[in-house]
């Protein structure tokens, strides 16, 4: 089964109200569910950071579904490519408020490398820089 993972950015619409992120993230979960979608999203207040990954057809759906939402504009695709590994299996998308900073530091041009990254490296399962700094964040987000 081949998988996939997407990484974007995009911007808030304006008003958007913690009700709004709970509602959001309370669908996002039952829909990935069902189609082994896993990943985090990161949002700073006014952008959002989503890696999202899983089978190919899963991620298609999420990835429609996002493009979709009303809720943010502006979606930068970061990184669309085929992985060998999940690296968020437990998470059906786990959320976390950001610095600003952080969400930058991972929006720019590091994950240009990661899809060079993973032509180069297609035979290993090794996390790229870009993700590893990811999973780093994470991790310091939920020991
Ligand atoms: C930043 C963001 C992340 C989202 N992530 C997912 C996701 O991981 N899986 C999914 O099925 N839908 C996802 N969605 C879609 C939302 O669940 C959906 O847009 C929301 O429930 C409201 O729908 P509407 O904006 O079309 O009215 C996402 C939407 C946004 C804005």
């Amino acid at each position: 089964m081949s998988l996939r993972a997407v990484a974007y950015v995009s911007t808030a619409v304006a008003g958007l109200s913690t009700a709004d992120l709970d509602h959001l993230l309370v669908d996002a979960r039952a829909h990935n569910q069902v189609a082994g979608v896993t990943g985090v999203l990161l949002f700073d207040g006014q952008r959002f950071f989503q890696y999202f990954e899983g089978p190919e057809e899963g991620v298609a759906r999420a990835y429609e579904r996002i493009r979709n939402s009303h809720m943010h504009v502006d979606l930068r695709e970061l990184h669309n490519d085929v992985v060998q590994t999940l690296h968020f299996s437990q998470w059906h998308m786990g959320c976390s408020h950001t610095e600003g900073s952080v969400l930058q530091q991972l929006s720019t041009q590091q994950w240009q490398r990661e899809a060079e990254f993973l032509q180069d490296e297609l035979e290993q399962a090794g996390a790229s820089p870009a993700l590893q700094e990811l999973l780093a964040f994470w991790g310091q987000q939920n020991p």
